[in-house]
Order: C-alpha cells, then sequence, then structure tokens
C-alpha cells in the first residue's frame, strides 16, 4: 500500500469539464484518448491541487471553462495519518481561494506540502534546452513545495524587486530619490540570501542523486552533473555571507541599474549548468542527452521529496512515455509501484507494461471520463 494516494478528483468549470467526478483505487491509473480531449487537463488539475498553479499558464482565468464565471477542483488524499482535501475555487474576477480540509487558507503558501507530486512532460526538455527563467522556475516549484518558507520568501523577494525596479527608473527622472535605495537593497539581499542558499543546497542535494541515476540509465557512460551558478559570487554559502556579498553586488552597481531601469544582479539572474562528462548539456548535448538529463532530473525530483519529507510524491506523466526509448521508459517504469501513478496516453497500444497490483483506465473524450473495464492487457 502506498503512501500517499490521491482517492478523488472533482472538476467543475474546469477547461473542458462541466463536471467530472474521479474516484481512484489503484497505483496506476491511465487516461487515454485522442489528442484535445482533456487528458492534460485532468493532469493539470492536479497539480494544481498540489502547487497552486498550472503548470501550463499563469493566467489562472484560463482555467476557468470558457463562458463560465467560476471553477472548482476538489481532490482528496489519504495519507499514513489520515484523509485531507484541498479545494481550489477559481473566480474571473478575484483572486483564487484555497481550502484545506474545509478551512479557507489565509495564504497560498499554506497549501504546500499537502500534496506533492512531479509531473513529467515532453515539455520539459524546455529544462535543458531553454535559456535560465526555465531553471529557476524548476528549482522554486520544487522548493516551494517542500518548503513553505521559501515560497514565501520567493513572493516577497519579487515584490521587492518590482519595487526596486520602479525606484531605479524614477531616480531616473529624480535623482535625490537615490537616497532611499540602500533600504530596498537590505531588503532584496535578505530574501534573495535565502533562496540563493536553498537552491545551492538543492543543487547539490539533487546532483547526487541524480548522479547515480543518469549513470544508470546511460549504462554507466555518462556521468551527469549540475552547479548553481548564481550571479551573486560567494564562497562559503552561510546565509551571512550571501546577504553580505549581495549588498555589496548591488550597492556596486547602482550607476547600472539607474540607468538600465532595472536590477541586474541578483537570484533572478541565476542559473543551473548542467554537465555531462564536464561538457555542457544545453550547448553541446545531443537531443537524446537532453531527454536522457530530464529523465534523470524527474526521477531525482521523486527521490529527493521522498528524502527530504518521508514520502513519495505523485507521479504525473503526461504522454511522456512516447519520447523515451524502452530501456529509458522501463526505468521510469519502474518507480510505478512506489508511487502513485497517473499517465496521460493517446495510443492504446502503448499502455505500459509494467507489474502492478492495480489499475484503472479511463477513457477521455470531449471533457468526459468513461471508466474502461474491456481494455485488455
Ligand atoms: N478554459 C477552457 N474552456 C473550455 N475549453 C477549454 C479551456 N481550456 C482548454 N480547453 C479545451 O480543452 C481541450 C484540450 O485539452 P487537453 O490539453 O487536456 O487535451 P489532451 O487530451 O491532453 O490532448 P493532447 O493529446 O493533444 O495533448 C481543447 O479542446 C481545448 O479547447
Ligand atoms: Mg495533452
Amino acid at each position: 500500500m502506498l503512501v500517499l494516494q490521491l482517492r478523488e478528483l472533482s472538476l467543475k468549470n474546469y477547461r473542458n469539464y462541466d463536471n467530472l467526478e474521479l474516484y481512484f483505487h489503484s497505483d496506476l491509473i491511465l487516461f487515454i484518448g485522442p489528442n484535445a480531449q482533456g487528458k492534460t487537463n485532468i493532469l493539470e488539475s492536479v497539480f494544481l491541487s498540489c502547487t497552486g498553479r498550472s503548470h501550463r499558464t499563469p493566467r489562472d482565468r484560463e482555467l476557468i471553462k470558457l463562458g463560465e464565471e467560476e471553477a472548482l477542483i476538489r481532490t482528496r488524499v489519504e495519507k499514513e495519518l489520515g484523509s485531507s482535501e484541498i479545494s481550489i475555487l477559481l473566480n474571473m474576477r478575484d483572486k483564487k481561494k484555497v481550502l484545506i480540509n474545509k478551512t479557507p487558507a489565509a495564504r497560498l503558501g499554506e497549501l504546500m506540502g499537502h500534496l506533492n507530486s512531479v509531473l513529467f512532460s515532453p515539455d520539459d526538455l524546455k529544462l535543458v534546452r531553454d535559456g535560465p527563467a526555465e531553471r529557476r522556475r524548476f528549482m522554486d516549484m520544487e522548493l516551494s513545495q517542500i518548503r513553505p518558507r521559501y515560497f514565501y520568501y520567493l513572493q516577497q523577494y519579487n515584490r521587492i524587486l518590482t519595487h526596486r525596479n520602479n525606484l531605479l527608473k524614477e531616480i531616473q527622472g529624480k535623482p535625490s530619490l537615490a537616497s532611499t535605495l540602500p533600504v530596498w537593497d537590505y531588503q532584496l539581499a535578505e530574501a534573495g540570501s535565502y533562496i540563493i542558499q536553498q537552491r545551492q543546497l538543492f543543487s547539490q542535494s539533487l546532483q547526487n542523486i541524480a548522479r547515480e541515476i543518469h549513470s544508470r540509465i546511460t549504462n554507466h557512460s555518462e556521468a551527469l552533473t549540475m552547479e548553481y551558478k548564481s550571479s551573486i559570487p560567494f564562497e562559503e554559502g552561510s546565509l551571512q555571507e550571501i546577504q553580505e556579498q549581495f549588498i555589496r553586488e548591488l550597492e556596486t552597481r547602482h550607476k547600472d541599474d539607474i540607468a538600465r531601469g532595472s536590477t541586474g544582479r541578483g537570484c533572478h539572474r541565476d542559473d543551473i549548468h548542467f554537465k555531462i562528462n564536464g561538457i555542457d548539456v544545453r550547448l553541446f548535448g545531443s537531443q537524446g542527452q537532453k531527454r536522457t538529463t530530464v529523465l534523470s532530473l524527474k526521477l531525482s525530483e521523486l527521490e529527493f521529496m521522498y528524502k527530504e519529507t518521508g514520502e513519495y510524491p505523485l507521479l504525473l506523466l503526461d504522454d511522456a512515455l512516447s519520447e523515451l526509448d524502452r530501456d529509458r521508459q522501463k526505468m521510469l517504469l519502474e518507480y510505478i509501484g512506489k508511487v502513485q501513478t497517473f499517465i496521460a496516453l493517446t495510443d492504446p497500444t502503448q499502455i505500459p507494461d509494467v507489474q502492478t497490483s492495480s489499475r484503472q483506465v479511463f477513457r477521455i473524450q470531449s471533457g468526459a471520463a468513461y471508466p474502461e473495464e474491456s481494455l485488455s492487457f
């Protein structure tokens, strides 16, 4: 019996669903159907219940069924210590509301940690292919789920950064305002140093796990390393040292920042570098190496969360199998049995051949889900 299980999912006016009620009693749940029927929408709603946001869009309104005012996503989860219920209410004109066990959460941050998940989709290739913003998002999502404090500091940081950038632009027209900059430097560095420190620890920890997994996937031919590259130079990485360096960096760049009207250094500029056998994957990696790197990262996320929280998260696989060769598929599927897994597929012949104690299959068609009893395996 798995420690963490999603038992119920109910959607009202979410994306292309009017009303959906699903009950899960298995370790492996498959959603099968042609394109554009609503498979990803279901996985997205589960991810939303874990993190408070969609993995596809920062705009909550897009999640509400077209023409409707409100959407409701409700999940019931079972853990070792009992069951809990998370509801998210989206409104066209209002901020989203989160209820945990029917009690309204004062802040979105309270949601973090109740239900964790790792989502894997072909889009994740962006992680190694695209610019640093994707990798920062990856770290932020991961750390926010396991450390409510991180989420809080991240929100703080972004707020302060916006203020500071606005001030920098105002100073261009009114130089005397520059005397207020140090206050913002200090506040930015205070929130930012915690973020940098956590990301640094996270990338070290993840690398230890990913190195082993990657080596296994590639039959011991590739060594994966990752390194947090901060725009703030620091050495031993204590909170105080990072904060002092952060303030120093900001101070020495006041002139540049004012001229540009934005903040040139800080954790909003940082990155992680992935290397295979010492060579940068983003710049020189083959398509297959990039894919394997992402797979290693995703599997490491699962292990990392387990290490940090003592329970495996849900695994959400969005069409992720079709992109992988047999051996890599096998590695990924080894986790089924350890974690409750939800897979979206277009092609029923792709149903993975794994041994699990139980599985459920839903056929997804035009915003409705039909349990399939008759599919043979
Ligand atoms: N806010 C919304 N209101 C109504 N319908 C929506 C909304 N957002 C998305 N849709 C519809 O949802 C469908 C897409 O759903 P989804 O992305 O889950 O498809 P899918 O089954 O994963 O398809 P694919 O196999 O192509 O990935 C589309 O028909 C789209 O028009
Ligand atoms: Mg999809």
